[in-house]
């Protein structure tokens, strides 16, 4: 056991996918790595009427399938289940918060859990503002003398700019910033984290870490899956605020921030907001010339047939969701004045793989002769997912006579680690919350400044008939005028493998 406070868990939406899939095995992995406070408990809530036994039952399949380590120890198994508990609620009624607050009280008398209490919202956003309301409203908000009260919120944190203002001022109205946790998966990521150390523990990266030396950064996010069954909820967010809004430039806010004073919360946090506030505007009148959105249409692989966007469950015949979007950006600052930034980022791609290429510039003077012709300036890759890793490809001599030069990589993957194992980014930020360190978690101005990035191009998109939204075809790269964005001699997108057929699964660093 370890030192973190004794705390309830309360889960809103315990019923859903989110709880199975992802947060009950993080529990279950960090129960078994003995991280969970000594006291501990788990209660679920949702409309669903469950018991603590029936609840139990209901999750056991998810703690075997998702969960990193083995639940094979049925005892193992079975203390953990024996902390988890459930209470149907109607989310929306106030009074049900006064039997939700006679369990919790109960609980936590019987578990001696100090009073503290942490509520999860992984619930449909509409209720984001409305539960932590009713909490308050049975002062379940207030904290104490040594007793804490926390609310983690799930994506999307608002549809756009306006929504994202609302839902700050309104859970500023109960909560204080420092209970507020605005969850984004990829902050937990350990490849992201590893962003920080990879450019603040060296000496060698940093110096080249600018415009003088980085011809342009990119940023990938491939998935090769589609929207599955959750084409109702897509088809209202599509891949700008689905990835890019969040996740996407969360990961440009690790790769472009200066230096933090300390490597905790404050500091880091107005680092990001800082490079947010640099964004050069995208214009509405712009936004045809530097962003590129997509659908997958149907398509063949392999023999496979394949969906278009508009054919999966719960997506209008007509709709204009993109499920890929492309972007170039500059980020007005000292250290980038000048280098574009590339990201994109789709379903239904040949491959899934999420990926920072740092492209640097090519030498002043060209010397030799490079084997097939087109000289390849140096590339930092670092690979986020999967095969995670970090790959620096430079030029070397081919042996034998003359000056020819061939492109090597030079590559760390972390499964080269022995006994090293790697948290999922649930259980690294669930912990997280659990120990009062909001680091890993986004500020209420930077999702703000995020959003105010890129309103305008949700407004060109919805008001605008003359920007396409180009149809790829299921197990491509995306629309065609993608692949020529990137400026610059021999300057390209790294594609992480060429096209479906050649992928088998295998997705190379
Ligand atoms: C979620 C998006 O936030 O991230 C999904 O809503 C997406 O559409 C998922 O598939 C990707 O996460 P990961 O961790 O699999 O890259």
């Amino acid at each position: 056991m370890n030192s973190t406070a004794n705390q309830i868990l309360v889960i809103f939406g315990a019923s859903g996918d989110l709880t199975n899939r992802k947060l009950i095995p993080a529990l279950y992995d960090l129960y078994c790595q003995e991280m969970l406070p000594e006291n501990f408990a788990v209660l679920g809530v949702s409309r669903s009427e469950y018991s603590d036994e029936s609840f139990r039952e209901k999750i056991l399949p998810g703690i075997k399938e998702f969960a990193n380590k083995k639940a094979s120890q049925e005892e193992k198994v079975q203390d953990f289940l024996d902390c988890i508990f459930y209470q149907s609620i109607d989310t929306q009624s106030v009074d049900d918060y006064g039997t939700l607050k006679t369990r919790l009280e109960e609980i936590n008398a019987r578990c001696k859990t100090d009073g503290n209490y942490i509520f999860y919202l992984s619930t449909p956003p509409s209720l984001y503002s409305v539960i932590p309301s009713l909490l308050a409203a049975h002062g379940l908000h207030k904290e104490g003398k040594g007793i804490f009260r926390r609310l983690i919120i799930e994506k999307p944190f608002g549809y756009d700019l306006a929504s994202a203002k609302t839902l700050n001022k309104d859970l500023l109205k109960h909560f204080r910033e420092h209970q507020i946790y605005r969850i984004d998966h990829y902050l937990g990521k350990e490849t992201v984290q590893n962003l920080l150390v990879t450019r603040f523990s060296n000496g060698i990266f940093e110096p080249l870490w600018n415009s003088k030396y980085i011809h342009h950064v990119q940023i990938t996010s491939a998935e090769s899956i589609g929207v599955g069954d959750r084409g109702g909820y897509y088809d209202g967010s599509g891949a700008l605020r689905d990835m890019l809004q969040n996740h996407l430039l969360q990961i440009v806010g690790m790769v472009a921030m200066e230096p933090p004073s300390v490597i905790e919360a404050t500091s880091i946090r107005n680092e990001t907001l800082k490079v947010f506030q640099s964004f050069r505007p995208i214009t509405e009148e712009e936004v045809k010339d530097y962003v590129i959105r997509g659908q997958y249409t149907e398509s063949t692989v392999r023999g496979e047939h394949m969906k278009g966007y508009r054919q999966e469950k719960g997506v209008p015949d007509e709709s204009r969701t993109p499920t890929f979007v492309a972007m170039k950006f500059f980020i007005d600052n000292w250290r980038w004045g000048g280098v574009p930034f590339y990201i994109r980022t789709g379903k239904r791609l040949p491959t899934r793989a999420t990926e920072i290429v740092i492209q640097f510039k090519e030498t002043p003077h060209r010397l030799f002769k490079d084997v097939n012709g087109a000289k390849k300036a140096n590339q930092l890759v670092i690979r986020i997912q999967p095969n995670e890793g970090v790959k620096l490809k430079f030029g070397m001599k081919v042996p034998g006579a003359g000056f020819q030069v061939e492109n090597v990589d030079m590559d760390f993957h972390y499964s080269d680690l022995q006994n090293t194992y790697v948290p999922s980014a649930y259980e690294r930020l669930l912990l997280d919350a659990m120990l009062g360190d909001a680091t890993l978690y986004a500020r209420g101005d930077a999702v703000e400044e995020a959003w105010e990035f890129v309103d305008p191009i949700l407004k060109a998109w919805a008001t605008r008939d003359d920007i396409p939204v180009y149809g790829y075809p299921a197990g491509t790269w995306g629309p065609e005028p993608v692949d020529s964005m990137i400026e610059g001699e021999n300057m390209n997108w790294r594609y992480p493998c060429k096209n479906l057929a050649d992928d088998g699964n295998y997705c190379e660093l």
